[in-house]
């Protein structure tokens, strides 16, 4: 006969009980972990805007810790609608403290962003905040020596998030990483290879009017080419990625992005010479 023990309520009471513990100790973990994880992708956020201003060689440890290197950077926030930087007191007034100030949430919120329509969106990013922070490096007279940008859009599969560094000219790339993305590895998540990001560095952004005109170019880049300084290897087997890229850098370099700012400093370095 049957002891007690083996009885269905109780292999399903044992069952149960496994089931339960269980859920508790990995959701308990995942829990436990978040704050970590949250830290780990702020640093290599933070990794990435240091690469990208060549403050940071990728694949090594850096000098000094991240945080130190980061005081070097000038902080500033730009307002996206009225293309300008805030004064500080402006910045405090708006409620933006620029170690937390939140951009990708900001976008969500319709109080602090604005909906793209699809004539505008040309980055599929649906709706842009109206702030973004910005990190500046400056010599010491002022002069800004490199700046970097914030840069999203969708690629095939994913949003990419990434940074673009300008030159002091405001127009020659000095970096662009991208330190989130969902894109196939191996095809369009080749963004993150370190030899494609390298053919970013000198090539310029825009054209004599201001316009934004690099481009991805599928089949390589010719260097005869008199457009070659405005061109970028596509990457091969991914143009809908490279497409992807094309764009979120038109769209955030242009007129609805940091374009007239970055004109407007332009114009002001030109005046102070
Ligand atoms: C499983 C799978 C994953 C793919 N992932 C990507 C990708 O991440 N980015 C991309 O641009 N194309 C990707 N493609 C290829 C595209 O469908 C398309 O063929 C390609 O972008 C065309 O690029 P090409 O003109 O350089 O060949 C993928 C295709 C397959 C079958």
């Amino acid at each position: 006969m049957a002891s007690d023990k083996d009885s269905i309520k109780n292999i399903l009471v044992v069952a149960l009980s496994v089931c339960l513990v269980c859920a508790i100790v990995v959701s308990g973990t995942a829990v436990s972990l978040k704050p970590e994880q949250r830290a780990n992708k702020q640093a290599d956020r933070s990794k990435n805007i240091l690469i990208a201003a060549g403050l940071f060689e990728e694949g090594k440890t850096p000098v000094g810790n991240v945080q130190e290197l980061f005081k070097e950077f000038t902080i500033k926030i730009v307002d996206l609608q009225e293309k300008r930087f805030l004064t500080d007191e402006e910045a405090k007034a708006a409620g933006i403290n620029v170690e937390t100030y939140d951009q990708r949430k900001a976008s969500k919120n319709p109080a602090l962003s604005k909906a793209l329509p699809d004539d505008e969106d040309i980055a599929s990013i649906s709706r842009r905040a109206r702030y973004s922070v910005v990190y500046m490096l400056e010599k010491q007279d002022g002069e800004v020596e490199r700046i970097v940008l914030p840069i999203h859009g969708y690629g095939l599969w994913s949003t990419l998030y990434g940074f673009i560094a300008l030159e002091g000219d405001l127009n020659t790339v000095a970096g662009i990483t991208f330190y989130e993305q969902q894109e196939t590895a191996g095809l369009g998540g080749e963004v993150e290879n370190p030899d494609w990001k390298a053919l970013w560095e000198g090539k310029k952004i825009y054209d004599n009017q201001h316009h934004v005109v690099l481009r991805l170019v599928k089949g390589g880049v010719d260097p005869n080419s008199p457009n070659a300084e405005h061109q970028v290897d596509a990457l091969s087997g991914a143009s809908l990625t490279s497409r992807g890229v094309e764009n979120l850098v038109a769209y955030w370099l242009g007129d609805d992005g940091f374009g007239p700012l970055l004109a407007h400093m332009q114009n002001q370095q030109i005046g102070a010479i």
